[in-house]
């Protein structure tokens, strides 16, 4: 029985010294890649090839490569994380391509998201985003209550479970025409306004992490759409719906 063939392929890849210099697309071949293998390790393939021939390595992003870290921000063939949906580009596979095919890939593009390096970006706008509010202040004295003591209606918990399933990967951002991060605050800012613990800061949380989305440079909401069609993980559109009604409380509140 002859051994099964892998997948012959092109690769057109963003390659940038730093933040400072011009970019460009180099092309590399790379042949026999298995399918069952995931599109990181096809890029691990590439990289030992390139090594092995004294040259660069392409830097990429990953961590957990299980979905989790939402660390693999890359855009493939025109869309992030890839051809498939509801998956990172850690759980892409190479299946999804064929034999002969031509991929691009591309980092993350967005002014609030500067390349760092090739294919990896500064996602740290992010970070200074939760900061500012994406978090609960709790009593850790030793004389805390027991969550499970609090009841939440199933309803609310389910959607602040949902919410709460945002790994902070920046492709609803990457995607959106208006480089907007409204889909990734919604969901910050719901996974606690859905739930009691969640509503002693609410008006201060809301307020302050909209005020940092906007000083990072990230753009405003005209409900395209794209944002919820790309997300890994099936994040709703009503989250940024329900951010903004908590937003416009709070400012009434202010006064
Ligand atoms: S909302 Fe979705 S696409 Fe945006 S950061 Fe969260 S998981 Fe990623
Ligand atoms: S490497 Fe962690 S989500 Fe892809």
């Amino acid at each position: 029985m002859s051994a099964k063939k892998g997948l012959n392929l092109t690769l057109k890849i963003w390659r940038q010294k730093n933040n400072k210099s011009k970019g460009q697309f180099e092309t590399y071949k790379l042949s026999d890649v298995s399918t069952d293998s995931s599109f990181l390790e096809m890029l691990d393939m590439l990289n030992e090839e390139l090594v092995n021939n004294g040259s660069e390595p392409v830097a990429f992003d990953h961590d957990c490569r299980e979905g989790i870290c939402g660390m693999c921000s890359l855009y493939i063939n025109g869309r992030p994380h890839g051809p498939d949906t509801g998956i990172t580009t850690c759980q892409l596979h190479m299946r999804m391509f064929k034999d002969g095919e031509t991929i691009t890939i591309e980092p993350w593009r967005s002014a609030a998201f500067p390349i760092i390096k090739d294919l990896v970006v500064d996602r740290s706008a992010f970070d200074r985003i939760m900061a500012a509010g994406g978090f609960i202040s709790v009593n850790t004295s030793g004389k805390t209550t027991d969550a499970n003591n609090i009841p939440v209606p199933k309803e609310d918990a389910d959607k602040a479970m949902d919410a709460a399933a945002c790994i902070g990967c920046g492709a609803c951002v990457a995607t959106c025409k208006n480089g907007s991060a409204m889909l990734f605050v919604g969901a910050k800012v719901s996974q606690f306004a859905l739930l009691p613990q969640g509503k002693v800061e609410a008006k201060r949380r809301v307020l302050n992490m909209v005020k940092t989305m906007d000083e990072e440079g990230f753009g405003n909401c005209s409900n395209t759409g794209a944002c919820e069609v790309e997300c890994p993980k099936g994040i709703s559109l009503e989250n940024i719906a329900r951010m903004n009604r908590e937003f416009m409380g709070a400012m009434v509140d202010k006064g």
